[in-house]
């Protein structure tokens, strides 16, 4: 291991995310050749792109080999896969391989999410040791939270280098963005919308991922409410709540589906959907007064 990496005090957790760094590549160049749509729904309902498929077929069979990794978990999948070898230490990994594919068709950014629990899934915020994301935009990035520390690293031929070893969320927060269509948000999230509005420039871009790391770029708020025909929202809790709260969190930020920490939250089911709002500290404690 090179002295460029940031490294965590759980040997697994950087073998993940080494592993993490060193598939996004192929993932990435997968891309080419698999806009299209496959037959079937993931487990939520939601068209699978051959690139969804193909990613966490990569990330399932280059994790669940490394020593310490007893599971894997993904949005693509209705089960978790075990590994062939148990023990009582293992992680158990979460993943969202190609969160925002959608976007693969206007060729916008698009990311993996990991989540390591020590627990067997589905798990919650409690059980949570480390969290990440790759960024697939200009640039292929990937953070790293652990020990309440975020790093960012360059993610160049698989291999990663530190960009920043104390990720924070800047002090004056300038963007915001939020999903759902308008029509669909209850009064009490409009309304709290129009406050923002008068602080925060807009910046959605439809893949998670890339409207996060905008609000840890620039801080701010990010949120996909609940929904008037849909309370509880778009986004799953293990793949996308969870990991996502936990790096906005460790960055100085606050988490919340409308009520508390996310990071409180324990999913009963593997594809559980909740509302998400991450972002600096005074805009979600805000969202949550509006929402009471
Ligand atoms: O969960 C999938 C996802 O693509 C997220 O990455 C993103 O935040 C959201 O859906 C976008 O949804 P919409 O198209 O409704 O804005």
């Amino acid at each position: 291991m090179s002295a460029d990496h940031a490294t965590t005090d759980h040997p697994v957790v950087d073998a993940v995310f080494e592993t993490v760094a060193s598939t996004a590549p192929e993932v990435r160049e997968s891309l080419v050749g698999r806009r299209s749509y496959e037959e079937g729904e993931n487990p939520s309902g939601e068209q699978q792109l051959e690139a969804d498929i193909f990613a966490d077929q990569l990330f399932e069979e280059a994790l669940l080999a490394l020593e310490g990794v007893g599971s894997y978990a993904s949005e693509e999948r209705d089960d978790v896969v075990e590994a062939d070898e148990q023990s009582d230490e293992d992680y158990h990994l979460a993943l969202d391989p190609l969160d925002g594919s959608s976007n693969v068709k206007s060729n916008n950014a698009m990311g993996t999410i990991v989540a390591v629990f020590d627990e067997p899934l589905p798990a919650g915020g409690d059980a949570l040791v480390a969290a990440g994301y790759v960024l697939y935009g200009p640039l292929t990035t990937m953070v790293v939270a652990c020990d309440e520390q975020v790093s960012e690293y360059t993610v160049v031929d698989g291999e990663r280098t530190v960009n920043e070893d104390e990720l924070t969320l800047p002090e004056e927060p300038t963007v915001y963005g939020f999903g759902g269509r308008v029509p669909e948000w209850t009064d009490d999230f409009a309304g709290y919308v129009g406050l923002v509005e008068d602080e925060l420039k807009l910046r959605y871009g439809g893949a998670m991922i890339g409207d996060v790391n905008q609000v840890l770029t620039y801080g701010g708020v990010f949120g996909y409410p609940g929904l008037r025909h849909r309370s509880e929202g778009k986004l799953r809790l293990l793949f996308e709540g969870i990991p996502i709260a936990a790096i906005v969190e460790a960055a100085g930020g606050r988490s919340s589906d409308g009520d508390g920490s996310l990071l409180k939250k324990t999913p009963e089911a593997l594809h559980e959907r909740t509302p998400v709002f991450v972002g600096n500290d005074e805009f979600v404690e805000r969202l949550e007064l509006a929402l009471e």
